[in-house]
C-alpha cells in the first residue's frame, strides 16, 4: 500500500489480532508480539492492509489486557518495546498498517493512578476517577448496572464513598469531565503515535462521558430472563451522552496532528445513534466500528434491511465499515454455519465500506466449547451458563496440524478447537477451494476492482433467500448475488448479463450468463457486468 495515502483506511481490509492466541514465539502457551512478526508474511499472502492489536500493554489481566496498568509500556508476556518496535518496522516494511488498541474509558485498579485516587478524598489524582457518596441507606449512588454482573459501584471503605466501573471493579471508570484525565490520555496517544502507530480502534468509546448528575436509568420493559443482568436497565444515563462528542473531536484533534492515522469507535448502538460519531462535520472518528452483522438474524431480507438502513443514517461524506466477528462475540462460523461462513465472507467484502476480519474466520475457525474448569474469561464468571463467554472465540489460530496447531511448543492458554488436524492454515493453502482461497480471492478482487471498494451500493429487488445488489463504479458495475439459504435458487432477469467473476464455491469463474442465473445452496456469486 501506499504509505502515503491519507485515505489508506477507506480502501484497505482491517485484520484483527488478538495477540494471545496468534502465535507464541516463547513457549509460554500465550501469542507475542516476535510471534506476529513472525506471521507478517502470511498476513501479507491474505491481502490484508492494516492489522488492529488487541491491547499489549502491562495488564494484571483480569480482563486479558483491557485493565491497563501502564498506557506507554509492553506486557512482558508479549515482549518488549523493542519487539514492538521491531513489529511497526516489519510490518511497515511489509506494506501494512498497525493499529492498537486504546483503552481510555477505565484503567486497571493497579494502575499508580488508580493508586492515588483511592488514597484520600483530597487526593490530587481523586477526581481522576468517578467517586460518589453511598446513598442514603448506605448503598451504591444509583442502579446503573457493570456490564459485567452487578452493581457498577464499589465500595471503598478506606475513603467511604464508591467508585463507578462500567466493567469489572478491577476496571474503574476514569473520569472524562476532568481535563486532566483528557490531557494525560492525549498524551498516551501522541506517545503511540510518535512511534509510527496508524490510529487507534477505541475501547467503548461511546461511555466516556457519563450523566453530570448520576441520575437512575430506567428499567428496561423488554428485559428477558436469560439475558445479561445488567439488561434490566436501559442505559439511558450511563453512556452515550452528549457532551461524548465533544470528547471525540479532541481526539481525533491529535489524531489529526500526525499524518494520515486513523480513529476507530468501538459502539454498540442502533444505527441513528450510531452514525453521530462520526461527529459533527465528520469531526469524530473516522470509522465507528458499524456491529450491525454481529447479531443479525442471518435472513436475505433482514440483511437486506440491516444495510439499508445503515446506509440511509449515513451523514454525507461519512465512510461505512463492516464487522463480521470480534473478540467479545461468537464465531461468524458458529452463528451462520460452515457453508453460509463463504457468503458471509463474499458479503463483508462486497459491501460499500471498510471490512474488518477477525483473525482465523477466514480459516473458517468455530465457536469452542469450554469446559467450566477452563473458563478464562470474567464476563463467564461473573454471570455464567446463559452463554455470553467469551473465551470460544479466543482460541489460538490453528496454522497446522502439528502439536498445538502449531501455535505454540506447549499448552494454549485456551483449549484449541478439535478440529484443527483438518482446518488449519497449511491446510487451507494447499486447497484451492478452501474458505482461506475464497478470502484470499475476495479481497484481491476488491483490489482489482474498482467498483467493489468506491462503487454505490444499490439495492435490487429479491425475495426469499436471495439477497442481491449491484456495486455501481463510475466505469463498471458488479452484481453480488448470494443465497443465504440451502436450496438451490433460480433468478431469471433479462438485466443478468455479464460473467462471473467468483462463487464462493470457486469453480465457476468466467461463466458467461444470458437472463440466467442458477445459484446453488449455499453459494453467492460476483458477477462483473
Ligand atoms: C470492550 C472490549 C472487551 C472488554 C471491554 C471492557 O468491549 O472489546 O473485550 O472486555 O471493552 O474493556
Amino acid at each position: 500500500m501506499d504509505q502515503s495515502d491519507e485515505f489508506w483506511w477507506r480502501h484497505g481490509v482491517f485484520y484483527q489480532i488478538y495477540p494471545r492466541s496468534f502465535q507464541d514465539s516463547n513457549a509460554d502457551g500465550i501469542g507475542d508480539i516476535a510471534g506476529i512478526i513472525n506471521r507478517l508474511p502470511y498476513l501479507r499472502s491474505l491481502g490484508i492492509d492494516a492489522i488492529w492489536l488487541s491491547p499489549i500493554f502491562p495488564s494484571p489481566m483480569a480482563d486479558f489486557g483491557y485493565d491497563i496498568s501502564d498506557y506507554i509500556g509492553i506486557d512482558p508476556l508479549f515482549g518488549s518495546m523493542e519487539a514492538f518496535d521491531a513489529l511497526i518496522a516489519a510490518a511497515h516494511a511489509a506494506g501494512l498498517k498497525v493499529i492498537l488498541d486504546l483503552v481510555p474509558n477505565h484503567t486497571s485498579d493497579q494502575h499508580p493512578w488508580f493508586a492515588a485516587s483511592r488514597k484520600s478524598r483530597d487526593n490530587p489524582k481523586r477526581d481522576w476517577y468517578i467517586w460518589r457518596d453511598p446513598a442514603p441507606d448506605g448503598g451504591p449512588p444509583n442502579n446503573w448496572m457493570s456490564e459485567f454482573g452487578g452493581s457498577a459501584w464499589k465500595y471503598d471503605a478506606a475513603t467511604g464513598q464508591y467508585f463507578y466501573h462500567a466493567f469489572l471493579a478491577a476496571q474503574p471508570d476514569l473520569n472524562w469531565r476532568n481535563p486532566a484525565v483528557r490531557t494525560a490520555m492525549y498524551d498516551v496517544m501522541r506517545f503511540w503515535l510518535g512511534k509510527g502507530v496508524d490510529g487507534f480502534r477505541v475501547d467503548v468509546i461511546w461511555h466516556l462521558i457519563k450523566d453530570a448528575e448520576f441520575r437512575d436509568n430506567p428499567p428496561n420493559p423488554d428485559f428477558r430472563e436469560g439475558r445479561p443482568p445488567h439488561e434490566r436497565v436501559l442505559p439511558l444515563y450511563s453512556n452515550d451522552q452528549a457532551e461524548v462528542h465533544d470528547v471525540i473531536a479532541e481526539m481525533r484533534r491529535v489524531v489529526d496532528e500526525f499524518d494520515a492515522r486513523v480513529l476507530i469507535g468501538e459502539i454498540y448502538l442502533p444505527p441513528k445513534r450510531l452514525v453521530a460519531y462520526y461527529g459533527r462535520d465528520l469531526a469524530g472518528a473516522h470509522l465507528p466500528f458499524n456491529f450491525a452483522l454481529l447479531s443479525a438474524p442471518w435472513h436475505a431480507r433482514q440483511i437486506e434491511k440491516i444495510i439499508h438502513d445503515y446506509e440511509a443514517e449515513l451523514p454525507k461524506g461519512a465512510w461505512p465499515n463492516w464487522v463480521l466477528g470480534n473478540h467479545d462475540r461468537p464465531r461468524v462460523a458458529s452463528r451462520v454455519g460452515q457453508d453460509q461462513a463463504r457468503v458471509a465472507a463474499m458479503l463483508l467484502l462486497t459491501l460499500r465500506g471498510t471490512p474488518t476480519l477477525y483473525y482465523g474466520d477466514e480459516i473458517g475457525m468455530h465457536q469452542v466449547a469450554i469446559a467450566p474448569d477452563q473458563v478464562r474469561d470474567p464476563f463467564e464468571k461473573n454471570v455464567p451458563g446463559i452463554g455470553v463467554g467469551r473465551d470460544g472465540c479466543r482460541t489460538p489460530m490453528q496454522w497446522s496440524a502439528a502439536p498445538n496447531a502449531g501455535f505454540s511448543t506447549s499448552t494454549p492458554w485456551l483449549p484449541l478447537a478439535d478440529d484443527f488436524v483438518h482446518e488449519n492454515v497449511v491446510n487451507h493453502e494447499a486447497d484451492e477451494r478452501s474458505i482461506l482461497s475464497l478470502y484470499k480471492a475476495l479481497i484481491a478482487l476488491r483490489k482489482k476492482m474498482p467498483a467493489l471498494v468506491t462503487g454505490n451500493y444499490v439495492p435490487i429487488a429479491a425475495e426469499g433467500d436471495l439477497l442481491l445488489y449491484r456495486r455501481q463504479g463510475p466505469e463498471s458495475s458488479v452484481v453480488i448475488a448470494l443465497n443465504l439459504g440451502a436450496e438451490p435458487v433460480e433468478l431469471q432477469s433479462d438485466a443478468l448479463g455479464g460473467e462471473i467473476l467468483l462463487s464462493t464455491l470457486m469453480d465457476r469463474q468466467g461463466e458467461k450468463l444470458d437472463g440466467v442465473l442458477d445459484l446453488r445452496d449455499n453459494e453467492g456469486v460476483i458477477i462483473g457486468e
